[in-house]
């Protein structure tokens, strides 16, 4: 039996009048790069978790500075390594870059001594971000577990700097215990002042807690979600976005509506290595940040 091949001129499609960009170097400008900062400022969040305020030191580059909530940067503590970091602050404040950071190994342990002053090295913005121009007009539904309020202060800022622009706010925040929780010194300010609906859980409380208690999924009892209308971000370990994901989807949000960021051992968050990578796809340049629906058709990916 013989095939025959198609006889339309491929280079006249529309989608084919740019050379394909096969190797992705659209989106890996300015990857070599590396910004000298200075620690300005250090907030102790949690025994585990600190909030760094780096400032780039030259003038002209800091002001240039910008970055999509959803990106991360590649923090360099010299002499100890260099690690990817998602940027945790307004993307409108250009002189000061919020880090939160938690003690894991090597690098974030020699990072949680470090004091004010110290200098550290900063590669990016890396990756994809959060679709917030695309969420205009909808609902947000932000939700976290744990570190993941982290990321998702980038998009918190985000939508208060146009807060006419979104409808309904939402902030849905699970942690395992009380002393986990980050940002708490915020919630007043997201609350009263951004008019966000704020929504707490802890699963192990102690004597001291009032409020809910159990997983993440049992906070959906409080939201009124209306899923024609509504886009959720979500930041988490992969066990608990693969839970409320779910979740969403049988309250009727399609999955290409949700949000999620992926995390993988990173070694150039630019592309080069391999060592992100989830079948052909490089989580440092294809991702983070993904829709739900293109997580769930990449084997291993969670
Ligand atoms: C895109 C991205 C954004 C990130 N954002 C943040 C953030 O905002 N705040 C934050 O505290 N951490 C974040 N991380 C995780 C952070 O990069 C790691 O904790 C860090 O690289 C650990 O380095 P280390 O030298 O201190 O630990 P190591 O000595 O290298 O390792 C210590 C332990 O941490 C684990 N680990 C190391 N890297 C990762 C990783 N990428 N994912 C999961 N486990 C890892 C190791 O398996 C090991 O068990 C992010 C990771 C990625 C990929
Ligand atoms: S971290 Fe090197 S290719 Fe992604």
């Amino acid at each position: 039996m013989s095939y025959e091949i198609p006889r339309e001129n491929i280079a006249a499609e529309p989608f084919m009048a740019g050379p394909p960009d096969f190797n992705r170097k659209s989106r890996l400008m300015q990857t070599d790069k590396v910004y000298e900062c200075m620690i300005t400022n250090i907030v102790e969040l949690t025994d585990m978790e600190k909030l760094f305020h780096l400032k780039i030191m030259d003038p002209g580059e800091s002001r240039l500075f910008t970055f999509r909530p959803g990106q991360f940067l590649m923090l360099e503590l010299p002499g100890f390594g260099e690690i990817p970091i998602s940027i945790s602050g307004s993307s409108a404040i250009r002189e000061r870059i919020g880090l939160c950071i938690r003690k894991a190994g090597k690098v974030t342990n020699m990072l949680h001594k470090a004091r004010i002053g110290t200098k550290v090295g900063v590669r990016g913005p890396f990756g994809t971000h959060f679709p917030l121009e695309r969420m205009v007009g909808h609902n947000i539904l932000l939700i976290a577990g744990g570190l993941g309020l982290a990321p998702l202060r980038a998009p918190i800022y985000w939508v208060n700097e146009h807060r006419s622009e979104y409808a309904d706010v939402a902030i849905m925040y699970g942690t395992k215990r009380p002393k986990d929780i980050l940002f708490d010194y915020q919630f007043d300010m997201w609350g009263k002042i951004y008019n966000y609906d704020i929504h707490l859980i802890v699963e192990e409380p102690d004597e001291n807690w009032k409020g809910r208690v159990g997983l993440i999924t049992e906070l959906f009892n409080e939201v009124d979600i209306d899923p024609h209308r509504t886009y959720a971000i979500v930041c988490g370990p992969p066990v608990m976005f693969k839970f409320v994901c779910n979740h969403l989807n049988q309250v009727g949000i399609p999955m290409d509506r949700m949000f999620v960021t992926l995390e993988r051992r990173m070694h150039c968050g630019m592309g080069k290595c391999c060592r992100c990578m989830v079948g052909s796809t490089f989580t440092c340049v294809d991702g983070p940040v993904m829709d739900y629906w293109t997580v769930m058709n990449l084997k291993e990916a969670i």
